[in-house]
This record gives structure tokens, sequence and C-alpha cells, in this order.
């Protein structure tokens, strides 16, 4: 068992994890494991609310809180991923209209929390990147590009064999910690099971990773089986963008990187998979028709209130 996270870590043998193997493993502390275990019971209860209040909470023109089962997707818009979310930006704490949405709610501030505990992880990861190849460089800044995800999935429900496409996040890291077995990642051109239901974290490449190692670091394809398991899968993750206010300088540089502008590569990425752009999301003018599907399903609910007073 690890001991605390504080800054005096270190993390090099990590770094090594993702040399040999693509992938790393970082074990979960009993206090970690108890709080991802109540953020579960949390996802767990406010899922199965209904539509309206689900929606009464989310903001997406921040891309923030529930977002339905449809918009996102890993290959193709016909095949989205079959999974209902809950999102946390770090970008938009404090926005007002943000904190109006969603601040009440139990399960975004325990997000936060683990935002917090695991953004501390990939610091000093990414210090030791820096490090092993880099020596001197300067920090990469995240914090503003970086979200907290929870996934919840109800395999049972679908007939598909995948409940999400292969593909690699388009970011610089993923953490993901699951409750039940599905995830797979793919390792000598094969899926594998990824041990995200085991007492570790597991910490996923993604290409703007590999854009920043010259491609030392391999992007990190994965996809989620289904299960056909009765009860909800729920998922944790930490999505790991650079912010966009910087200028990024490959730690590795080679004739793979030459001339990418990983600032830009970082803005688009999410497009691929039918989500807004970085600025997009920061200016607030993400999904506008996300945010007209929430104002007709908050009014139709309220039609029958209103004619009952
Ligand atoms: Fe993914």
């Amino acid at each position: 068992m690890l001991n605390p996270v504080n800054d005096d870590r270190d993390y090099a043998p990590f770094v090594q994890q993702f040399e040999r193997q693509g992938f790393a493993r970082v074990p979960l502390t009993d206090a970690m494991a108890c709080k991802i275990e109540r953020i579960y019971r949390l996802g767990e209860q406010f899922f199965v609310r209904s539509e309206a209040e689900k929606q009464s909470y989310s903001m997406q023109s921040h891309v923030e809180g529930y977002r339905e089962l449809g918009p996102e997707y890993s290959q193709v818009p016909e095949r989205p991923d079959l999974t209902e979310s809950f999102s946390a930006w770090n970008r938009n704490r404090g926005r007002p209209e943000v904190e109006e949405a969603v601040g009440g709610l139990e399960l975004h501030r325990a997000l936060r929390e683990i935002s917090d505990e695991w953004s501390l992880i990939v610091r000093g990861i990414f210090r030791a990147m820096a490090d092993a190849w880099a020596p001197g460089s300067p920090e990469l800044r995240c914090y503003n590009g970086t979200y907290v995800q929870l996934n919840y999935y109800e395999p049972s429900q679908h007939s598909a064999e995948l409940l999400q496409d292969s593909h690699e996040d388009a970011h610089l890291l993923t953490l993901v910690k699951a409750n039940a077995p599905g995830l797979e990642i793919e390792v000598d051109g094969k899926y594998i099971p990824a041990g995200a239901d085991s007492n570790e974290i597991v910490f996923m490449p993604g290409s703007l990773l590999s854009l920043m190692t010259g491609y030392k670091i391999k992007p990190g394809y994965h996809q989620v089986r289904n299960t056909r398991r009765r009860d909800p899968r729920s998922s944790l993750l930490l999505f790991v963008n650079p912010e966009i206010d910087q200028k990024l300088e490959p730690w590795i540089k080679n004739e793979s990187n030459a001339g990418i502008d990983i600032i830009e590569r970082a803005n688009e990425g999410p497009k691929q998979f039918g989500m807004p752009t970085l600025v997009d999301g920061t200016a607030g003018e993400a999904f506008p028709e996300l945010m007209e599907h929430k104002e007709a399903v908050l009014a139709e609910q309220s039609q029958p209130v209103r004619a009952k007073g």
C-alpha cells in the first residue's frame, strides 16, 4: 500500500511502467477506495432519478453535470457510448451558472474532491516524466484542462457486444477505476481485461502524451465489453488535457511530432467523439442542442404542476 500522496513521493516507477507496458497501475489506499465506493453509491442513487431531475443537474453549455446517453461516441455517431455520465471540470469551478445548476448535489462535491486527489498523482507523474525525458523543462500545466467523470452503465439493457467501441481518448492521460469488469486495453494487438475493477487506478496514455514523447509512449487503445451484468457498472474517470493558454514543447522531439501544435490537437480532439472543443466548453458555448433538450424536458415536466396550481 502506498503512503499518502505528497510532493516527495517517487513517481519514477510509474514512468517505467509506461515505458515497459504502455500503461501504469497505481495502488489505491484504503481511504481512497472508501471515497470511490461512496461515489459509486451516490451515482447509483442519482442515475435512477427521473429524466427531468437528472436534466436539472446538467449544464452542457460548459460540459458540466449530467449528460444523457447519445451525444458521445467512440468511432461513429450511429454507435453512441452506451452510458450516461456526470462530469465536473476544474475550469468551471466558481462559475455562477454552473454552481447554480450542480453545486447543491452531493455527487458533484464528491467528484471534485476525488479530482483533487487524483490530480496530485497526475502532477507527480508528469514531473517524473519530465525528469526522465526532458530534465529542466517547465511544468506541464493541466489544471483547467482536467475533468472528472462518472460513467453509469446498465449492461443488461443493451444487446451490443461493446458498450464503447475501441478508441484512444485523445487526451494526455486518462485515469480509471471501475466497480466491475468490462474495460479492455490493447496489448500487442489483442484486447485484454484492464483490471480497472481491482484495487488499482489504471493510467492510460492518450495521443497527446504520444506527441509529448515523440511516440515513445503509444496511445492507449481501449474498449468496454458488455458483460450482460444485471447490476449497473460504474466507472470513475479523470481526463487530463493541457491548459490551452500555454505553448507546449514536446519532451522528446523527433519526426513524429515535428511542426505539430499540441495545444491545437488538444482543443480539437474531443470533436472526434461528438464532444465540443476545449475553447467552446470554456466559453460556455458547447452543446446548444443539449441545452435546448434540457429546457424542453424541464418545461414538459413543469406543465402538470402548473395545471394543478
Ligand atoms: Fe475512453
